[in-house]
Order: structure tokens, then C-alpha cells, then sequence
């Protein structure tokens, strides 16, 4: 029997299919509203509407995008048993601290990086092109990289996307994007998710 410690939680569902036209429907008011630079010193990776990563395509205006999200993160704290911990209450504050549009046309990609000090970070797949573009995550235990025996337990787990799928993962786990080798743009919301600490 292997005991394989150490699994990293990455949360992965779709947007429920009845809010999927209106959460859609805001991102499409929020797409036409951003703007879209390279992030600077990155070279011709992708397009991103806030590129120092602070601010929020998310306003007052919308409901059903930020509810979605916290419906998800709801069950991804209940799945990884946080609830269970001395850490959690009902009244525990979070914040979506930042949420930015990335936009891949052919070509693009991103690079492996992280998501900093944050707790929680997700994705949201806005429109997503027929091949190509798939997230990996990277393992985070490094070591088994230069490993004789364990490098190939090692690899990089690539998700494919739909529209509307929900990722939500730890903000420190390693992940990229690979090329867009469609003609289509590729789309994503990523966003940082901060708890309250008392
Ligand atoms: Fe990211």
C-alpha cells in the first residue's frame, strides 16, 4: 500500500449552467470596459487588464460572477476540511483583492509563477479556443525533479478548460499557461482571495 502524502488541493467545477448567460453577460460589459497591456519586463507573454495585479474588473454592479465565486470557495474550504479548524468561523472576512481579465492570442502563453502571499487563487475560463492553452500546474516538490527514481512523478498536470469551469487552488502552488496555437483568443479571469486574520 503507497501512503501518498502530501496531495495539494486544487478545486475544479463549472459555473452552475443556469448563472453561466449572466455571469458571462457581466464579464462581456467588463471585457469591453478594459484595457489590455503586456506586463512589463515579462516580454510577449499574454495581455492582462491590470497589470500590476491591484485592482478589480469585479464592481458593484456585479452579482453573479462574485457570488459564483464565493459559492465555489464555499465548498473548496468545506472539501479541504479548513471548516474543521480552530482557523474558521462563520463571520471570517475575505477579500477578492485583485481580479484581472488575461487575454492569449496565438502565440501566447504564461510564463510558471505563483500567486505571492495570497491565500486562495482561482480562474475563471471566459472564452477558451479550440486547442492549446491548457493550464499545468507545477508539483510543488521540487526535489523529486532531480531525483533518479522519483523524477517522473514530477510532471506538470495540465487542466483543460471549459467555458465557465472554476479553478481554486493555494496561492503559492506554481502554474503556467501553455501557447496558444489556436486562432482564438483565449480569455481567463484570475483573481487573489485574502482571509481576514484576527
Ligand atoms: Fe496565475
Amino acid at each position: 500500500m503507497i501512503l501518498d502524502f502530501y496531495n495539494v488541493p486544487v478545486w475544479k467545477s463549472d459555473a452552475e449552467q443556469i448563472l453561466l448567460p449572466k455571469i458571462q453577460e457581466e464579464l462581456d460589459t467588463a471585457y469591453l470596459n478594459s484595457t489590455f497591456s503586456m506586463k512589463s519586463g515579462w516580454g510577449p507573454t499574454h495581455y492582462i487588464s491590470e497589470p500590476d495585479f491591484c485592482g478589480s474588473i469585479i464592481d458593484p454592479t456585479m452579482k453573479f460572477f462574485p457570488r459564483e465565486i464565493d459559492r465555489h470557495l464555499d465548498m473548496y474550504l468545506e472539501a479541504i476540511q479548513f471548516k474543521e479548524t480552530n482557523f474558521y468561523s462563520l463571520d471570517l472576512e475575505h477579500t477578492i483583492k485583485s481580479c484581472w481579465f488575461s487575454k492569449f492570442e496565438k502565440g501566447n502563453y504564461a510564463h510558471v509563477h505563483d500567486h505571492g502571499s495570497s491565500d486562495i487563487s482561482g480562474v475563471y475560463y471566459y472564452k477558451v479556443p479550440g486547442k492549446g492553452s491548457e493550464l499545468f500546474f507545477r508539483n510543488p516538490i521540487t526535489q523529486m525533479s532531480s531525483s533518479f527514481i522519483y523524477e517522473h512523478l514530477s510532471t506538470s498536470v495540465d487542466v483543460t478548460p471549459e467555458v465557465g469551469t472554476i479553478l481554486l487552488f493555494p496561492s503559492w502552488l506554481q502554474h503556467g499557461v501553455k501557447t496558444n496555437e489556436s486562432d482564438d483568443t483565449r480569455v481567463s479571469v484570475s483573481f487573489n482571495i485574502q482571509f481576514e486574520r484576527t
